[in-house]
């Protein structure tokens, strides 16, 4: 097993948990845009977990590297947060799903408070965040453009963001998360 992360702290972070849970892996710091040509056709399974999509500016470019590093007939499992779920924002509780942000977006949302939305700690002097945020044709667009056919695609009510706690078990079921499963065609 590999992972891939452009942060150090993750990676390190990541290394500790394996140990932890005794499961050998390597950890590799790198943009996805950039997994070296070592690793092309190598994987069976490509993992893509919670809030992951949002940071690429070209999704299709993202779905390239991944069909280059799986092998023909690997599959690529996604679980992510649903792209509707973005357009609430997760501090207005009075009003919980007026829409805050447009779906179809020419330029990314940027943020300058900090990504402390574990400990909610706001810092206002951290470097601006740029969330891109896929639509989900973007993202089954990128799989059907990169050769990759959908296998399987579920939608689910329950937020796996950390953000939107306060709606679990709410009367008013929206998307909150997705499991999307495509396999590689051809190279
Ligand atoms: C919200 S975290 C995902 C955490 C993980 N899915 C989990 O559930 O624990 C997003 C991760 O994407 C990484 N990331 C952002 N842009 C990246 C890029 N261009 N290449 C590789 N990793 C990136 C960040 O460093 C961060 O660790």
């Amino acid at each position: 097993m590999v992972g891939f992360d452009i942060s150090d702290n993750a990676i390190e972070s990541a290394r500790l948990l394996s140990k932890k849970v005794d499961v050998e892996c390597d950890f590799i710091q790198t943009d996805i845009y950039d997994i070296s040509d070592d690793y092309n056709n190598r994987f069976d399974i490509v993992y893509i977990s919670t809030g992951s999509l949002m940071w690429f500016p070209d999704i299709s470019k993202f779905f390239k590297v991944i069909n280059r590093i799986l092998k023909v007939n690997g599959y690529v499992l996604i679980y992510e947060i649903h792209p509707f779920l973005l357009l609430l924002d997760e501090d207005n509780h009075d009003n919980p799903y007026e829409l805050r942000y447009p779906y179809f977006r020419k330029e990314p949302l940027v943020f300058n408070d900090g990504l402390d939305y574990i400990g909610k700690v706001k810092n206002e002097s951290a470097l601006p965040s740029y969330n891109f945020d896929p639509t989900l044709s973007q993202i089954i667009n990128g799989l059907i453009q990169n050769k990759m056919s959908i296998d399987q695609f579920e939608e689910y009510d329950h937020d796996i963001s950390s953000l939107f706690g306060h709606l679990e078990n709410d009367e008013i079921q929206i998307p909150k998360s997705f499991f999307l499963c495509g396999e590689k065609v051809s190279d």
